[in-house]
């Protein structure tokens, strides 16, 4: 027997009403050009989680991160890693050794927000004065830097500057910078995942990964504000905010922004770009 897909429809909701499955209780945002915005990430006040701010470049088609003092591509978005990369600063030019978010001191995120740069990144510091060999980074002839200086055309006038030095980021001190400045060091690029024994033609497009700690349930100042498996009650950890918390039974789930059950998960859908995208729950 064939099933009409009127019928199919019926039985899903069907479906859908007796694994008890509850409405959206966060607004995503739309697709930035041909690009899908993940929750938490929010491109305006109407969506997503207001902590995750990112921008949306409309002409481009283009998401940017915005950092203390400036604005870096988004490469990829990772959202159940809760992980995005940028694309590091261009140079100021071929002839030297100095990257363009020099004047902004390179990467400075702001401390009071949920993102911070990850222990996967190789970072590369070029054209560092004398004071880096006090510092606990590797700036030895053998370092990374200058196998990727000696063998990559586009940054060949950091050969000419001596001293440049390498690290691992992710501890706690540099979570939240890459610093770029003349007392320092001029420029730097980074490599997420890098495995330093591959040839430099072989290494990955420079990018600097960034994590956001997962988002914490929806504020509301009202019961309207939250969905039907959740109640707007006081936030045990931050005195004075009320959020949508979950009922019992139920966890809140960072990714999807749901409270769920363990018995359904959810798909996130995007149809054209007129519509804003959708979210499906299937029972399992
Ligand atoms: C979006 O995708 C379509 C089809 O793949 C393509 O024709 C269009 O140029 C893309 N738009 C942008 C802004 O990248
Ligand atoms: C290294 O950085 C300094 C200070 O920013 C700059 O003046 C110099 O030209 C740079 N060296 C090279 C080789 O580009
Ligand atoms: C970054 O911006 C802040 C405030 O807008 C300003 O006070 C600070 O001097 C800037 N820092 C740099 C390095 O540009
Ligand atoms: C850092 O983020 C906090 C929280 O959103 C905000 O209040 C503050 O103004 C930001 N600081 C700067 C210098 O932009
Ligand atoms: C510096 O890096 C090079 C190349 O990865 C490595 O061989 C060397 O042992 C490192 N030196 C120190 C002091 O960490
Ligand atoms: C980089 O090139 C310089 C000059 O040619 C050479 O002395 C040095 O050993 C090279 N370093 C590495 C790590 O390849
Ligand atoms: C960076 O974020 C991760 C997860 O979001 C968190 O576990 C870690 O403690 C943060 N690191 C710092 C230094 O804030």
């Amino acid at each position: 027997m064939s099933v009409s897909p009127n019928l199919r429809l019926l039985t899903a909701s069907l479906l859908l009403l007796t694994c008890a499955w509850t409405s959206l209780s966060v607004q995503l945002c739309p697709p930035c050009g041909n690009t899908t915005v993940p929750y938490p990430l929010s491109t305006s006040p109407t969506c997503g989680d207001q902590s995750y701010k990112i921008r949306c470049d409309a002409a481009a088609g283009s998401l940017l991160f915005d950092t203390l003092n400036n604005s870096y591509p988004i490469a990829s978005i990772s959202p159940s890693a809760q992980r995005l990369v940028v694309r590091p600063s261009s140079f100021v030019s071929s002839n030297s050794c100095v990257t363009s978010d020099i004047t902004h001191q390179g990467i400075q995120l702001n401390e009071s927000l949920p993102f911070n740069v990850t222990s996967s990144n190789t970072i590369l510091y070029l054209n560092c004065t004398n004071t880096l060999l006090r510092s606990p980074l590797n700036c030895t002839s053998s370092s990374l830097c200058h196998t990727y200086a000696n063998n990559t055309n586009a940054v060949g006038s950091c050969q000419k500057a001596p001293i440049c030095c390498t690290f691992r980021a992710g501890g706690s001190s540099t979570s939240y910078v890459i610093r770029v400045r003349d007392s320092g060091c001029s420029a730097y690029t980074s490599f997420v995942n890098l495995d330093p024994v591959l040839p430099v033609n072989r290494w990955p497009e420079p990018g600097v990964e960034i994590q956001w700690v997962g988002p914490r349930e929806p504020l509301c100042s009202a019961q309207s504000d939250c969905d039907g498996k959740s109640v707007c009650g006081s936030d045990p950890v931050q005195n004075g905010v009320r959020r949508c918390i979950c009922n019992s039974g139920f966890t809140w789930d960072p990714v999807s922004g749901f409270c769920v059950d363990g018995e359904f998960f959810c798909l996130v859908y995007v149809i054209g770009t007129s519509i804003p995208p959708h979210m499906l729950c299937m029972c399992k």
